[in-house]
């Protein structure tokens, strides 16, 4: 959709001719590193160039008002600066008024209300962070706004605020880290920790990331998400009782393989397997990245898969059909969910020659064993949130 008649939509729909601002936020896919950012590990994110836009003007009044494109038929939401707590009833438009509360409560000074128009050309519920992607172009058009200068990680970790305490997903940080500071053409190695990170060139010579999207909808909130952290914390207190740690991401292989007797229940010590292995594996494929040796780098996402799978259990019949399906096609490198999982999308290494015939193969498999097609999108990285300049 150009933004052309995204700003003529806007104008027609609030009946407001003001020129406004337009304001661009990505979505993700994270490369590898999955439920490790609240375990206290490395995650390998890049934003692509998939995500939504937001098209606002300031109001003189304190009456905000909120439309999107993908959800029409709430036609326009209104509230004011002074009614932000969630409502049910506001549907999508808790993630943007979420935003503006934990702003507002973070001491930024909003002088008045606004109009906003969001267009998301990210599947809904295709686990590429669409809600992330839309706090971010909430904090970007905000900032832009009122003229405020927030700094960029602290943007961020007011995302996470969001979903943790006003929409009550117990999320890492991973997406909004992904979201607000990304950069084209790279992925972002991130200690989730001390929030330390690294931009590594993604240059996959004649390969391609494919985005394979299951067409499964989840939405993080109805899922086993909060489970898992639980099942992880309770893994990590029983090693608290002899080891000193602060999360699972502090320990080695090793130094798991040594001490997993003290996890006493079978559940909660595959999950800690999990994030333990899967954080060294994080911090190895950047070096093989750094290093091209691409065919380490994609036994390294197959081996994320079997974890998330058998280990972590968050796949599911749509995600492991598609990944085995990716894997047993020619040119392909390796293949893995990426994201929260329990449907969404998965991501493979294919060699660009091989494309075509990889998506018909592929989508003819998924389609015999789970009943319906799949979605096959090329990832282009892209900028972090920010304003656009037309
Ligand atoms: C979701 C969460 C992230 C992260 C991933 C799993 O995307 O929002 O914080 O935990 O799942 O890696």
């Amino acid at each position: 959709m150009e933004i052309a008649s995204l700003i003529k939509d806007f104008q027609a729909i609030f009946s407001n001719f003001e020129v406004p601002h337009v304001f661009f936020a990505p979505g993700r896919i994270n490369l590898i590193g999955e439920h490790t950012d609240y375990n206290g590990g490395y995650v390998f994110p890049a934003s692509i160039s998939f995500g939504t836009y937001a098209i606002a003007t300031k109001r003189s009044d304190n009456k905000v008002r909120f439309y999107s494109k993908n959800f029409e038929e709430n036609g326009i939401i209104e509230t004011s600066l002074d009614h932000l707590s969630y409502n049910k009833a506001h549907s999508w438009a808790n993630y943007p008024k979420g935003m503006l509360q934990t702003m507002i409560e973070d001491g930024h000074e909003i002088t008045s209300g606004f109009d906003v128009l969001y267009y998301g050309n990210i599947p809904n519920g295709a686990g590429l962070s669409s809600s992330a992607s839309i706090e971010l172009a909430t904090g970007v058009l905000v900032e832009h706004l009122f003229d405020l200068s927030i700094d960029r990680i602290h943007m961020v970790q007011l995302g996470q605020q969001v979903e943790n305490d006003y929409i009550g997903v117990n999320s890492g940080i991973m997406d909004q880290f992904a979201i607000g500071m990304g950069k084209k053409d790279h992925a972002i190695l991130l200690d989730c920790t001390t929030l330390d990170y690294t931009y590594a060139p993604i240059a996959l010579e004649n390969y391609v990331i494919m985005i394979m999207n299951t067409n499964k909808r989840r939405e993080l909130a109805d899922s086993k998400y909060n489970e898992r952290r639980s099942e992880c914390e309770r893994a990590l207190q029983d090693l608290q009782k002899t080891l000193e740690i602060n999360s699972l991401g502090e320990l080695t292989t090793e130094a798991f393989e040594n001490n997993k007797h003290l996890i006493s229940n079978d559940t909660d010590r595959k999950r800690a397997k999990h994030a333990v292995y899967e954080n060294e594996r994080t911090k190895q494929a950047l070096k093989e990245l750094e290093a091209q040796n691409l065919q380490a780098f994609g036994k390294l996402l197959d081996q994320s898969h079997t974890s998330l799978q058998h280990d972590y259990e968050v796949t599911g019949i749509e995600l492991d059909t598609i990944v085995k399906a990716a894997w047993k096609q020619p040119g392909v490198l390796g293949a893995r969910m990426t994201g929260a999982g329990f449907g969404g999308c998965a991501i493979a290494l294919v060699k660009t020659d091989e494309v075509d015939r990889f998506k018909t193969k592929v989508n003819a498999q998924y389609k015999d064993v789970v009943g319906y097609e799949a979605t096959f999108y090329m990832a282009t990285i892209g900028d972090g949130a920010k304003k656009i300049k037309f």
